[in-house]
């Protein structure tokens, strides 16, 4: 048995990869600060975590310490982040203490305390300023946007820390990733959990752009199935999380309507500058955001070469897309329909 930290764990990934190590008979601590987690990701059928989880902030330096001391994890997944890209945009400074200050005060614990590995949740956003496709781990080019910049720049100190230190660390960039507990209820969810819940409610959804703008997406269960392969890769590592395959977002829209029976609710489509237009603090101050930057943003291709995870890992994703909506249709109705009030 492994002694294992999940920071992050209240939120979509972190939550489901925790259950999956409990599941396995692992000891897992679980760390969220609740920023934007939900104590309904921790409620599963056979074990509830609430009681548990460490309602704790990465960025507190003495309280990672001390834990990391106290506990002597064998492995860290560093799950928790500021994760949608319009609040990484509008409070830059929060989102890079979070996602960049944080990662680095895991990393420092991790070294001083004797972790066998840290495996970080980083992101294909990464790629937005890419044209290889399908894009490679070494096509990685500098990123322009907040979110997608400090996770760049996470990723930096994770391969200093291996360099300078020996420790071992893993870079797992995720694609677009969805299944059950993805966020349906948020100002800004993602948007399969968007889709869900606008069919819900029997609204039709708004896309922005022609909807054709093609994304990999990739089942939460085949990423979790790879974070646990990937844990005793020695020194650094960098590795995609993708299907290698692409779907529009017409197409996630039509397979989630005919799950839920809602073809009837056909989508309104709006330029893509009415994504960003909801923060308008975006567009005060001095510099307004480049309106091309977000126009890139919103029609943004990703397809990701996932041979470096097949060829090292033996990792091949297992779940259809057809089945994954199904699961993630079905988890999500059950959230929303817990709440009374339409959102
Ligand atoms: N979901 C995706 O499609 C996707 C794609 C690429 C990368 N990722 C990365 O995967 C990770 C998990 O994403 P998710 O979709 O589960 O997001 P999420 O927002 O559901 O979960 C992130 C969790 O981190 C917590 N958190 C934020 N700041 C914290 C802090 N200072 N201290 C402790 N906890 C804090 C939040 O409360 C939340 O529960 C993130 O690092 C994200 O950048 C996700």
């Amino acid at each position: 048995m492994s002694k294992i930290l999940v920071t992050g764990a209240a939120g979509f990934i972190g939550s489901q990869l925790a259950h999956v190590l409990w599941q396995q008979g692992e000891q897992v601590i679980l760390l969220d600060d609740f920023s934007y987690g939900l104590e309904d990701n921790l409620i599963f059928d056979d074990h509830d975590f609430r009681a548990e989880i460490l309602r704790e902030d990465v960025c507190d330096t003495p309280m990672l310490n001390a834990l990391c001391e106290k506990e002597r994890f064998d492995y860290i997944y560093h799950i928790a982040a500021i994760t949608p890209l319009p609040d990484c945009q509008i409070s830059p400074g929060r989102a890079i203490t979070v996602n960049v200050a944080g990662t680095v005060n895991v990393l420092e614990a991790a070294r001083r305390f004797g972790v066998k590995n840290v495996i970080f949740a980083s992101t294909s956003a990464v790629y937005e300023n890419c044209d290889k496709f399908p894009t490679k781990e070494d096509d990685a080019i500098p990123p322009s946007l907040v979110y997608s910049s400090g996770k760049f720049a996470a990723e930096q100190f994770c391969r200093s820390f291996v360099e300078v230190y020996g420790i071992n660390v893993t870079v797992l960039r995720f694609a677009n990733v969805y299944g059950p507990h993805i966020d349906c209820l948020r100002t800004q969810p993602p948007v399969a959990g968007y889709l869900i819940r606008e069919l819900f409610y029997d609204r039709q959804p708004v896309l922005h752009s022609t909807g054709e703008q093609r994304r990999d997406f990739v089942y939460v269960d085949d990423l979790i199935d790879l974070a646990l392969k990937v844990r005793d890769n020695q020194g650094y590592d960098c590795v995609n999380v993708s299907t290698n395959m692409t779907y529009s977002i017409n197409e996630l829209y039509k397979t989630i309507a005919k799950i839920m029976d809602k073809e009837h609710l056909q989508p309104v489509y709006v330029d893509s500058s009415n994504y960003w237009k909801r923060y308008p603090g975006l567009y005060e101050g001095a510099y307004p955001i480049s309106a091309q930057i977000l126009d890139n943003e919103v029609n943004k291709y990703t397809l990701c070469d996932n041979a470096h995870a097949a060829e090292k890992f033996g990792w091949q994703p297992q779940i259809s897309f057809e089945e994954g909506l199904r699961r993630t249709v079905d988890f999500s109705v059950d959230v929303l329909k817990k709440h009374d009030a339409a959102l």
